[in-house]
């Protein structure tokens, strides 16, 4: 069992020998990098969940904290028929059911959101929105920036961006006053061709410095925080290589099932809603060299090199490489739950996967020979996220006569959810007359000696757009690089005669398929 130690921050300050207590860590310099230009967003989709869910909540929290410009406008354009009256309204609920309404200040941000209904494929519609877009400008003095976020069905993000477009609403001011922006949600594409032509269309107008692609994972602190943790300390990287590390695990584990977006996941499944993105860029964070600056672009060069690394799956021994599970019915927390394929909306005879654990291998001189489990999961028994890094054995044991050839090797956790935190494990003497070993860990917690807010991932990602910093957005060479990893290893399971042999069953509230375990044997 281990013991916990914890850890004490020293702070900057260790003089002769000794070391300062406990430091406070003063936030608010780090909080809000800087006010964007006045601007507006178009949610184009907001009557829908993402923007009632996410993107209302988290534009709201920024003008609490400060970190909106003013002036700052919100629009939102979807074909249900709506006042603005009645936009506002639904708005305020959906801050309600997150848990964050604060009258006053909804009184001064509700001034600022606006309503449009809109055609998706119509032109004159566009064109009114067009209209709309320039009087509000001029009335509120937003300047002509504008971002467009698309929260629509990937299925319309062509269309939107060429009637976009076609009015001229892509265009930017030549003299740099009024930028344009567009954000997509993933899934950019569902293969390397579709991600090809979405990319193709969306460049008819916009050119590549307005495109923004999500990925929360990005900015999520902790994520964030992977390249602070590998490469502003001296002491890991030296072995964070081939020659010390055994394996890397990487797991984004959920409790949650496919709720009610059965439509879009079953098109899906856990390869294309998870892989092809998240874990793709916790791979990317974990598995890179440091760039020589801290920039959007050389950051993105550095993953895109990893990329081009993976070694293809051999597609005759997939199953040595890739266990596919979808959840039956089980119980989580407590709660019966039913399989997936009696999930609303689901097809009773679906093979859509809901669990993958892949094994990659990175053709380089850092990684040749380590592999990396990367695993995710629908309805499993825990929700979380981790990263972690198991460090080989000690070479030799000189305690061998005594305790034994083998000695529980260091390992290292970057825990994304729940657990916030950084926890290395090494040996020490138990205390006593014996030599006896015990595995002690030395944890830190993010949130430790820190009290200020916290960032929410689309908070960020919402700053960043306004303040045009690509750093924590994908690049296209990026998830055309996925896409070729991943396209011929969908290919072959989506059509190859034993699909459903490929597809193993696992009990909801178990950690998937019992044959996945011995991949990582
Ligand atoms: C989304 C996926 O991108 O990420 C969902 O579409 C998944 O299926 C979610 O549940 C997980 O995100 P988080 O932040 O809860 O780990």
């Amino acid at each position: 069992m281990n013991n916990k130690v914890e850890m004490r921050n020293t702070g900057d300050a260790t003089m002769a020998g000794t070391t300062t207590p406990d430091l406070e860590i003063p936030y608010e310099s780090c909080l809000i990098e800087g006010i964007p230009d006045p601007c507006m967003i178009v949610i184009v989709g907001a009557s829908g969940d993402l923007t009632a869910r996410k993107i209302i909540p988290a534009l709201f929290n920024l003008f609490l904290n400060d970190g909106l410009p003013d002036p700052f406008l919100v629009v939102g354009c979807a074909r249900t028929k709506m006042s603005n009256q009645e936009f506002r309204d639904k708005m305020k609920n959906a801050l309600l059911t997150a848990g964050i309404l604060d009258d006053q200040k909804w009184q001064d941000f509700s001034k600022s959101l606006y309503y449009q209904a809109i055609d998706y494929v119509e032109s004159p519609s566009f064109k009114a929105l067009a209209g709309s877009l320039r009087k509000l400008d001029i009335k509120n003095g937003t300047g002509g920036n504008r971002i467009f976020y698309l929260a629509i069905p990937p299925s319309l993000y062509k269309s939107t961006a060429h009637m976009l477009g076609e009015v001229g609403l892509s265009v930017e001011d030549e003299n740099g006053n009024g930028w344009v922006r567009i954000v997509v949600e993933k899934p950019f594409g569902r293969d390397l061709d579709s991600a090809i032509d979405l990319d193709r269309s969306l460049h008819e107008h916009f050119r590549e410095h307005q495109i923004f692609r999500i990925d929360h994972y990005l900015a999520k602190e902790t994520v964030q925080n992977i390249l602070m943790f590998r490469f502003a300390n001296a002491i890991f990287e030296p072995i964070w290589n081939r020659r010390y590390i055994d394996h890397v695990s990487i797991t984004a584990a959920e409790t949650l099932g496919v709720e009610h977006r059965a439509g879009y996941y079953e098109q899906a499944g856990v390869l294309r809603d998870m892989f092809q993105n998240h874990m793709m860029q916790l791979l990317a964070l974990t598995a890179m060299d440091p760039p020589s600056v801290f920039e959007a672009d050389r950051v993105r060069d550095e993953k895109v090199k990893v990329y081009r690394t993976m070694r293809p799956f051999p597609t005759d021994d997939l199953q040595g490489y890739l266990v596919l599970g979808q959840y039956g019915a089980g119980t989580i927390d407590g709660k019966k739950v039913p399989a997936y394929r009696d999930e609303p909306g689901i097809n009773p005879d679906s093979l859509t996967p809901t669990f993958a654990r892949m094994k990659v291998f990175l053709d380089n001189w850092r990684w040749q020979g380590v592999p990396f489990y990367l695993t995710s999961g629908k309805r499993l028994a825990k929700k979380i996220t981790e990263i972690i890094i198991q460090f080989k054995e000690v070479p030799h044991s000189m305690f061998r006569e005594i305790l034994g050839e083998h000695i529980t090797a260091n390992r290292l956790i970057m825990g994304i959810y729940p657990d916030e935190k950084i926890s290395l494990t090494f040996q020490t003497k138990n205390p006593g007359a014996r030599v006896c070993l015990r595995s002690v860990t030395m944890d830190f917690h993010y949130h430790q000696n820190y009290n200020g807010p916290i960032l929410d991932a689309y908070e960020k990602v919402l700053l960043d757009c306004m303040l045009g910093d690509h750093m924590l957005f994908w690049r296209q060479d990026g998830v055309e690089l996925c896409w070729s990893f991943l396209t011929p290893i969908l290919k072959e399971c989506e059509t190859c005669g034993d699909r459903a042999k490929l597809l193993l069953p696992y009990k909801s509230g178990t950690s998937g398929p019992e044959v996945a375990k011995n991949m990582m044997k």
